[in-house]
């Protein structure tokens, strides 16, 4: 079996966890998660990180302290993974789906500018780009969008650790920011995620939260109502050992990326994920397009060769089909009905990627 996105714990995962088990820390305080905190920011270009028990914990945190409640929208990419939208209706906020630029696949800004402009009277409260397989939104025109219409940006940067506009990494525009180090990223801790922000105060204050309000251990003082959704240190090891590795990761999937767009370039109607000459992306998981995705899929998953299609737009979802959807061309569907993500591991061997080049190759 050819895996789709599996960890590579190669590094110094076990010795870090280890350590945690003989030494007794393996809960929520602990050595491992600061380090893992200062190293996701540090690399992200960001000046505090707060590790989370996930990434989508981590942006309903976000989406908290900024007092997101009932009556406020969330804007959020009609192509994206359920989680950003549920973070949303965690809040009790209502998410308004935009569709996707047909090329990059990312949040439409022309639909988004617009529909700003149409809907001034509107409580929007965030926008939520998601920076789909770490590909990037255009984050200057977005930010220049968002500070027009005064609303707060949260980055969904789940999927790219690793990946820069005009240098700047992703996850470093927006007021808080999250990445996800679930089993599929490029990194992973097993389940984790980490906040990022510039600001000072919200860093104290997403620690606080994610830690139950505690003011005094010694007295039990609440002064809030707070979440239990901090990382335990012996997921934080495994995060500090595969940090170690991500530049290696980083490299590894470029390779992997290029392989497959040299190998699969002109057969048949394969069409690529679009990647503005401003991105320099992490090449998480190939993605393409083609109308033959459905044999595609079959010849893969005959040949034990994982792949997926892409995720199910959010308006077609049964939660959301009387929420606003905002599109032209509903490209979405197009995409979602002719994408198909394959398997871009960091381990993989040059034999399995010829394998599944091969298999798609024999369906045109
Ligand atoms: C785009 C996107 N948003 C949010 C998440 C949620 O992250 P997690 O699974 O860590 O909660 C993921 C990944 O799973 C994702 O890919």
């Amino acid at each position: 079996m050819i895996p789709l996105s599996i960890p590579h714990l190669n590094g110094n995962e076990l010795k870090y966890v280890t350590e945690c088990i003989e030494t007794g820390w393996v809960s929520s305080a602990g050595a491992y998660v600061t380090k893992f905190e200062e190293m996701v920011a540090d690399f992200a270009g960001s000046k505090y990180g707060v590790a989370a028990v996930n990434g989508t914990s981590g942006l309903h945190l976000a989406m908290h302290m900024l007092g997101i409640d009932r009556d406020d929208f969330i804007i959020v990419p009609n192509i994206t993974f359920i989680a950003s939208a549920n973070a949303a209706v965690y809040t009790n906020a209502r998410p308004i789906f935009i569709d996707v630029d047909p090329d990059t696949w990312q949040m439409d800004l022309d639909l988004l500018e617009e529909y700003l402009e149409e809907n001034k009277e509107k409580r929007i409260k965030a926008i939520m780009p998601v920076h789909v397989l770490g590909n990037m939104c255009d984050m200057p025109r977005l930010m220049q969008i968002a500070d027009k219409h005064n609303i707060a940006v949260i980055e969904d940067a789940s999927e790219s650790l690793g990946s820069y506009w005009n240098g700047q990494h992703s996850g470093s525009w927006g007021v808080m920011n999250v990445f996800s180090f679930n089993g599929n990223k490029i990194i992973t801790t097993g389940g984790g995620g980490v906040i990022v922000t510039n600001h000072e105060e919200h860093a104290k204050r997403a620690k606080h939260l994610s830690t139950q309000s505690k003011v005094n251990p010694e007295t039990y003082f609440h002064d809030e109502i707070g979440f239990n959704y901090r990382l335990v240190n012996v997921l934080a090891a495994i995060g500090v050992a595969q940090m170690e590795q991500l530049p290696e990761f980083i490299k590894r999937k470029k390779v992997i990326d290029a392989f497959y767009r040299k190998e699969l370039k002109g057969v048949g109607d394969i069409k690529f994920q679009k990647i503005p000459k401003e991105v320099d992306p992490n090449c998480w998981l190939f993605t393409f397009y083609s109308k033959k995705q459905s044999e595609i899929l079959a010849a893969l998953k005959e040949n034990a060769i994982i792949a997926r299609p892409f995720w199910m737009p959010m308006n077609q979802l049964p939660m959301f089909l009387d929420h606003d959807y905002i599109t032209k061309q509903d490209y979405s569907k197009d995409i979602h009905k002719n994408c198909l993500s394959i398997p871009s591991s960091v381990n993989l061997t040059e034999e399995q990627l010829v394998k599944v080049v091969k298999t798609i190759t024999s369906c045109f």
